[in-house]
Order: C-alpha cells, then structure tokens, then sequence
C-alpha cells in the first residue's frame, strides 16, 4: 500500500525517528482503520474510566525531551560523575577483560542484541549454538553433564536451586542448610526465597561437620566467600548419607585449576559466569549458570537447549523440555524464570572459545600468582592472612583497623571488602596487576615495594584439576582474530533479529532499541563499577537509577518503584512479597489466595506460588474478558482468605477489557490487593496510568516497553511498582541500605540495584521522547495493531476485540477453523513466514491454535504491508490447500522452512515447484533470508536429550 518513492519529510526529532510510519502513513493508516486522529482512536478503545480525565490523554511531567547528540552529551556528563576505582572487592564480581571482537561482535551488534528468545528454532541456530557452547563449558568445569542456558544471578541461581533440591524431596522435609561461609547477598536472598515457602534455613559453619537437623539440601560455596578452598568430600558425603541433596556455588575461573564439584558427588553445581568476559556494570546484566548431574534434567529451571533433527535428518538446534517451563506448567512450573540472560551467556561461552581451555587456565594461573604474591607479601609484613589455601580472594586480620585499611585503599585508588571492623577482603583478577598487589600491601602498612619472587601455589595439592575439560573443537578452533570474527559473524547469520526483519511478536513488544540508546551501556564508567563500591563512586548511575524511578512513578501513577528484579518474573515476586508484607503488616497473615485470569501469562502463576500464595484461577468468557460472575464467586470463595488479584491489562488477549476499574473496586472490596502485569504497558503510556485507575502494583518489562533489547532471551529489567501503602515492602539488600527499605522481606536478585548497567538503555529512551512522544509511541503501537486487524480480518478471523471492534496493541488472529478445514496450523504458518522472510508472531498464547501479531511503533507502513501481504499471499496458499491444487501433506505450509540446500538440490520431489517454495513473492528475489535448517522435530530433540556440543561428525553427511 505504501508508497517509497514518495519522499518523506525529514525527521526532525527523535520521536520522528523512533516511530516508524511517518504522517502521511499514519493519515493512511487512519483511514483504514477508520478515525479521523489517533488521539480519536485512543478514545474510542480505552474504557472511559481508566482515563485520568474524560476524553484526554493522561499528562506525564517529564523533562522536556533532547535530541541524540544532547542525550549523548548528558550521558557523558552523568558518566563522568562516576569514579573507576580498581576494584579488588570481589564477592562474586570481579574484574574482567571483554575481548574486543566479543564486545563488538556481540555485545554492541544488533543482530544478537535484537534477537527474540530462540522459540523458533529454525531462525535461532546461531544463537543456539552460541548457547550449546556455553552450556558446554558449564558442563566440563563444573564436571556435572547438564548445563542450562543461563538463570538470572548467582543469588537467584542458588535459590532456583534451593526449591530444585526441595521438589526432588517431595516436600517431606523443610530443613536447607546453608554453609555460614557463602556470600552475603546469596544469604539474604536466600532468606527472601525461603520464607514464603515455608523454608528453614539453618547456616552452620559445615567445616565442621552438617549440624545435626534433618535437612533436604545443603548449600556449599567452592571457593568459600572468604576465599578458603575446602574438600567438599566430606560435606557431600554426609549430606548424601542423610538423603540430602548437594548444591555447590562454584567459579568457573577457579574450577580450571580446581576440583570441579562433579569430582566431589556434589548433585548441582550454580555460578556466575560474569568473570568469563562480561563487564561487572554496577550488578549486571550477567548470566548465571546451573548444572545439574544425571536424573534432576527435568528439575532444571530455564531453558535448556539441546540437538535434535531438521526434516531432512540433519542435526538442528532448539529449546529442550519446555513442558517443565512456567508459561505450560503454570504453578506446577519449576520455577517462575522466562526471560533469563541470554546476550550474556553467549558472551560468556564465546570468551571460552576465543580463550580455550589453555588460555583460560592460564588466566586462573596468573590470578592465582597474584594472589599468592599478596599473601605472601602480607605475610612479610606480620599482617595475619586468615586463608591458608586459596584461589583468588584472601581474608586478612587487621585488629580494629579493618576500616582504615580500606580507606587508605580507596585513597590509593583501590576498593576492598569491608568483611567486618578486624577483618579485610581481598581479590585478584584477570586485571589485576603487581601494581595493584603493591599498591594494596601499601594499604596494609606496607613502606617499600614487594619482592617479586617465585610464590608457591596455595591451591591444596589434592584438590588441584587433572581433568580434562573443553575439548571439543569449537574450543580450540578459533583463536585469530579473522577466524573468531568469521564465526560470529557465521552465527549471526543464521539468525532472524530485528536488524532484518519485524518480529511481530505479540506480549514481547519488539520495538525499535535505538543506536543511540544503546551507546552508553558499554563505557567504562557504567560497565566497569562494582555493585558494592561506595555510591559516592557511582553517582551518575544512581541518578540514572533515581531519575527512572521517578519517571516510571510518573508515567505508572504508583508512588515508589523498585528497579533491582532482574526481569519481569522477578517482578512479579516482589510485588506479591509487598503484597504479603502488607498484609501481614496489618495481622492479616490468612491472606494467602492470588486470583488469576485463565488467559493470564504462566509466571503470573509460577510467581505467586513462590510468594508462599495459593493460585484460583478466574474464568474468561468468550470475548476474552474476565468473566465477572465467576470473579464475584471466586471472591467469595476465598473469603478473608483473599490476598489478591494478579490481571495483565491491556489483557494477554490484546484488549482494553472494559470492566477493569470494576474489577479492581471488587477485589478492594473483599480486602484483596490488586496486581496489574504491566508488560503490556506499551499500550497505555501517556493515555493511563494503572496507580490511577484502581491497582495497588505492577511491574513493567524494560525490555519491552522501554526499548531495552531481548538479547535473544535476555538480559531483562522488571521493575516493581506500587502505590505508597506498599512501598515499605520493596525489596532492599545488605549491601547499600539506600536500595530500598528496611522493612522489606530483603532482596530478589543479587545486586542492589539489578541490572544497572543497562539501565541507561530506558533513561535514554524517555529523556529522548519526553511526554509527547511517549504517548505518540502508544498511539502508534495501537494504530498499527488495529491496521493489522483490519487488513488481515478479510483473511483470518481477529479472536477477540473491545470497545468498538478495537484491539489494543496487539491482535490474535485464529487459524483453528482454517486448520479443521485443511489440516494447515498455525505451526505451519509460523514457519512459512520463515520462507518470506519473517519472524513468526506469538504461537498458541494465550490460545492455542492462533497467533498473536503485536507490530508495535516502530515499523513503517511498506515493512507492516510486507508482512500483511506475506500473510494474505499464505492465506492463498492454505486456500490451495482446501481447493485441492495443493496436497495436504505435501505443500509449501508443511514443507516450511525450505532450506537452500533443498531448494538446490538435484532431486525435487514435490508437487509444487522450488520457486513456489523459495520466492512466493518477488521481492524475495532482491532479498532472501535462507533459513539454515529444516522443520526441527521437536519431539526427538527430548526422546534423545543431547545438551552439550555434538561432535562435528555429525554434521558431516
Ligand atoms: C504478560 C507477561 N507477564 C510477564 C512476563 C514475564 O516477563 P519476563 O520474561 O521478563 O520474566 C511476560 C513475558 O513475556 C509477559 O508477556
């Protein structure tokens, strides 16, 4: 429809250019849909009572807006306001050298940056390779055969793990024992996690043997936070003699030297993979690792990709055992966890495959030199070293002098871990130099240079590795340069990411993440801070923090926001762990049901069952909406049982339901809190605010609605936040008390303020749109959904619509009755869509045989009709189907995605031609994305569970 050889006016500001179509498109658009205005559009859709004033959009006093070069500018300013010290704090962070070609290639590339999670596996193989290849280093270091594709910390990691320990008990027991000898904030999260499940923790000193309680679990760390290295033997080995499983919190960096916890019988092992090349970035983003040994693979949280087979029989990647996962299990789920750390996983297990294993053990060995020279060092001096085998982390005895010591660091440019007033925390790194080492003995009292000489090695002797590990080829193939960038570059091709396509991806708002937003993310000043250094060090990014808390508030209507959850999942939780503080605040400890929607997303479910709630879920009624009678009787159900009602609006079908504000004036009334699931937001900024029209809390999903970029499954941000009554139970965290309140049930990830060091992503974003643009992002966002739902309407029927036959900001349409009349599914679109160059919309959620297009603002009108017209030209396709010029086993639709190598082949076996198959319209003839792999036989893929990097004979047919 559109036309691009009409020119466009110049786009004079951001908004001109984050908003895909321009005015005449939008003009055209309109008219389509039928309103003379957006603003025209908006009122006929939103219920009149979610307006904060009748008719008109909601007012957001934000900043006037600033073009690129100013947002740049002031980034720059608030970045130089942020002090580098070298950081030798530890606990978890540590300092790390991002080879360039990774942060590049990677870390600053759109086309893994923009890429969607990898549930259409034909159009992810290089991100899925990129995953298997970290799953592999996972598996060799920590010497345990099943790795996953990354969790979201290494506090939350224990915890997951905690509650993975606790199913395979069946419940029977309530005792987890946790070594007094791990990191703080992996304590208090664990607390956080334990006690709405009803979780005893018991820390114990366990170099002394497992206290005598009847435990579940046992959770080891390995090194210890205070850096000693211990024989985990002994623990393993009572604990399995009780029936309990083990849980080792292991570095990587130091299972090349040391022991893996698969040597000592540990049952699952949990890390960060930070150190492996990811930036420290104020707390993150990182990935988190979880390996678990034969039999728990079904017990594994998140993702886990794995090898199955194409159509033609080759070796294909995908997502394995997704039935265990949250958005099919719902509260049977294993745990909550959906968007995860994907971007940094792949950074992570790249570093191991520029490096290789003698590189990396290299590393640790140089760590470890320093390290000894230190002790040794300190030694000299008569300070007392309280760690006698150790990797890279020492505790040193100061007498009272502990602050001192630190201080005089810091003056010398150097933070330390203020352990307690007599005692002292020291690591090295890979950065660390003999300048650092001398600088910190220094610090200690130390008045000449150190003298350098050979140190023996304080890694005990038995425990030292002499197994193997990454020896598969990937690491060991691409050390130059040339070839690490190829490969990459190999990888990325593979792949559909937003950089070539729209991802129409409903509930996921794959919106623009604009280049300039992205700029800051990566200077040192924001990727280099640790997330305990001093504040005063991190001034610029806790006004970042600061100011998108207040912006958020504005823009929500709620009072306080939290920006530590690390994704939207992690939001949830703290805001159903505000709502039960609140309640228990005020004796009302019996409120324990969360009313859920049928069509509601599964973490809803799988998080309220971790805040310690019992799910009952609401009917729907056949437009979608909640279906208020079974409401009224679910209320009454629960009694002063109800704690509250968790609803995602716009809902999960794409609509403005219209009885939202009755909804929440229901459960108000039965004494229940209301829990509005924001990752929808993208359809009411600058139009309605839930803190307005009757919800208690929400959290939002940065990485939909505020443009920062999935990553290909993470990293994420999921803020949490809440009307006043609940603010006192956000979360906090032991390390900085101004990260939240005192009152809280504690932290829920593992860093004060979360992912920290992308939050300039979203700060970028509103400070460049300022209010008006804002709302025109909404405007546009469901001016482009309802274009789609008219255009597509003659074609596929639109499941369900509100106000006015209007959608949101998303559109379901059904392909069940299409599929009982010719056998062709929506699976079967979804993958013809590859053929025409697409990423395929949202399948089967929230209802089953349909597909759920959400084209958010950022597309223009030619890219929205490329992918209209791909749609009508399939639709012809399926009528082919039904006349019968088609067969119905033998077409384009079941054939999808056909592969070059198949299209090209001497042999053609179908009864439809290779250009049918290839280019089903011209424009695919200037331009073609060649899936890498056939159809992937999903079913096989969990028949013969393969994780790890298959060897390379198997591509060799
Ligand atoms: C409606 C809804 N709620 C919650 C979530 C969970 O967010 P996250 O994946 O960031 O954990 C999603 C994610 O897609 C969602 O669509």
């Amino acid at each position: 429809m559109s036309d691009r050889s009409v020119s466009r006016p110049p786009a004079l500001t951001f908004p001109d250019r984050h908003i895909g179509p321009d005015p005449a498109e939008r003009a055209a658009m309109l008219e389509t849909v039928g309103y003379a205005s957006t603003a025209d559009l908006m009122t006929a859709a939103l219920p009149a009572d979610i307006l904060t004033a009748p008719d008109a959009p909601a007012p957001l006093r934000l900043p006037e807006p600033v073009g690129e070069a100013e947002v740049l500018a002031e980034l720059r300013a608030l970045a130089a306001r942020n002090r580098l010290l070298v950081s030798m704090i530890g606990q978890g962070y540590y300092g790390t050298v991002t080879p360039p070609v990774i942060r590049r290639n990677i870390l600053e590339n759109p086309a893994w940056y923009t890429a969607y999670t990898p549930y259409q596996p034909e159009i992810s193989q290089g991100r899925l390779e990129a995953l298997l290849n970290f799953q592999t280093m996972v598996a060799d270091l920590t010497g345990l055969p099943i790795a996953g594709a990354s969790l979201l910390d290494e506090a939350t990691a224990a915890a997951e793990a905690m509650t993975l320990a606790r199913r395979v008990d069946k419940g029977k027991r309530s005792v987890f024992v946790v070594d007094a000898d791990v990191f703080g904030h992996t304590l208090a999260v664990l607390r956080t996690r334990a006690e709405p499940l009803g979780i005893d923790l018991v820390v114990a000193d366990l170099s002394a043997g497992l206290p005598d309680v009847d435990a579940f679990g046992v959770l080891v760390q390995y090194p210890a936070a205070s850096g000693q290295v211990r024989d985990l033997r002994p623990v393993v080995d009572a604990a399995h003699e009780r029936g309990a499983l083990v849980v080792v919190a292991a570095d990587l960096l130091a299972l090349t030297v040391l022991r893996s916890p698969g040597e000592f019988g540990a049952d699952v092992a949990v890390g960060s993979t930070q150190r492996f090349g990811v930036p420290m970035g104020f707390g993150g983003p990182h990935a988190a690792y979880m390996a678990v040994r034969d039999g728990l693979q079904r017990q594994l949280p998140g993702r886990l990709v794995g090898v199955s087979v194409d159509a033609a029989g080759k070796p294909a990647y995908r997502l394995a055992l997704q039935t265990r996962e949250q958005h099919i299990r719902r509260e049977k789920a294993t745990s909550n966890i959906c968007t995860a750390q994907v971007l940094l996983a792949v950074m992570a297990g790249m570093y191991a495959v520029y490096h290789g294993p003698h590189g990396l053990r290299a590393i640790a060995e140089r760590v470890h030199r320093r390290t000894a020279e230190l002790a040794a060092g300190l030694r000299k001096l008569g300070v007392e070293v309280l760690t006698d085998a150790f990797f890279d982390t020492l505790r040193v005895r100061v007498p009272s002098r502990a602050a001192a010591v630190v201080r005089t660091a810091r003056d010398l440019g150097i933070n330390l871990f203020f352990a307690d007033e007599d005692t002292v925390g020291v690591s090295c790194d890979e950065t660390t130099t003999s300048e650092h080492v001398a600088a910190v003995l220094r610090a200690f009292g130390a008045t000449t240079p150190p003298q350098t000489g050979d140190v023996p090695s304080a890694l005990p002797e038995g425990l030292r590795r002499d197994v193997d590990y990454l020896t598969h080829p990937v690491f060991h193939t691409y050390r130059s340069e040339t070839a690490m960038l190829r490969y990459l570059r190999r990888l990325a091709d593979r792949d559909l990411a937003l950089d070539r396509t729209m991802i129409p991806l409903g509930s996921c708002t794959m919106k623009l993440n604009a280049t300039a937003e992205m700029e800051a993310i990566t200077w040192p000043e924001f990727a280099e801070l640790h997330p305990f250094a001093p504040l005063d060090q991190a001034e610029g990014l806790v006004q970042i923090v600061r100011d998108l808390e207040t912006w958020l508030a504005e823009i929500t209507g709620y009072d306080a926001v939290s920006l530590q959850p690390n994704a939207g999942s992690q939001g949830e939780f703290a805001g159903l762990l505000a709502i039960r503080g609140y309640h228990r605040s005020r004796g009302e400890e019996q409120r324990d049901i969360c009313l859920i929607p049928s069509s509601a997303h599964g973490t809803n479910a799988a998080s309220a069952v971790m805040a310690g709630m019992r799910v009952s879920v609401v009917a729907c009624d056949s437009g979608g909406n909640i279906d208020l009678a079974d409401l009224r009787a679910k209320i009454d159900a629960a009694g002063d049982r109800l704690a509250a009602l968790m609803v995602t609006y716009p809902s999960t079908h794409g609509v403005y339901e219209e009885t939202i504000a009755e909804v929440c004036r229901l459960v108000h009334e039965a004494g229940g809190q209301v829990y509005v699931d924001g990752a929808n937001l993208n359809a009411l900024v600058g139009w309605a605010k839930p803190g307005k029209f009757g919800a208690d809390v929400s959290h939002l999903n940065l990485h939909k609605t505020f443009c920062i970029p999935h990553g290909g499954g993470g990293p994420g941000v999921g803020p949490v936040a809440v009307r006043a009554h609940l603010a006192p139970f956000l979360p906090n965290h032991p390390a900085h008390t101004e990260a939240g309140p005192h009152t809280s049930a504690g932290p829920v990830a593992a860093a004060p303020f979360g992912s920290a060091s992308i939050l300039p992503i979203s700060w970028a974003y509103i400070r460049l749109m300022g209010e008006e643009g804002l709302r025109a992002a909404t405007e546009q966002a469901v001016l482009a959904a309802n274009y789609v739902a008219r255009r597509l309407a003659p074609y596929y029927p639109v499941l369900y619509m509100g106000r006015n036959g209007l959608v949101a900001h998303e559109c379901i349409i059904d392909l069940r009755g299409l599929q009982k009349r010719t056998g062709i599914s929506n699976e079967d679109v979804a993958k013809r869509l590859i053929d025409y160059g697409f990423h395929a919309p949202t399948m089967s959620f929230p209802v089953p045989g349909t597909l759920m297009i959400e084209p958010t603002e950022s597309e223009d009108l030619a890219e929205l009709d490329r992918f209209i017209d791909a749609m009508i030209a399939i639709r012809g396709e399926i009528d082919r189907v039904a006349e019968g010029s088609y067969d119905r086993a033998d077409n384009p639709l079941k054939n999808a995605p056909h592969t070059a190598e198949e299209v090209t082949a001497d042999e053609w076996k179908h009864a439809y031609s290779r250009s049918e198959a290839a280019y089903p319209v011209p424009s695919l003839r200037a331009s073609k994305y060649w899936a890498p792999v056939g159809r992937i036989d999903q079913a096989y893929g969990d028949r013969n569970l393969v994780c790890a990097c298959p060897p390379p004979e198997a591509f060799a047919q």
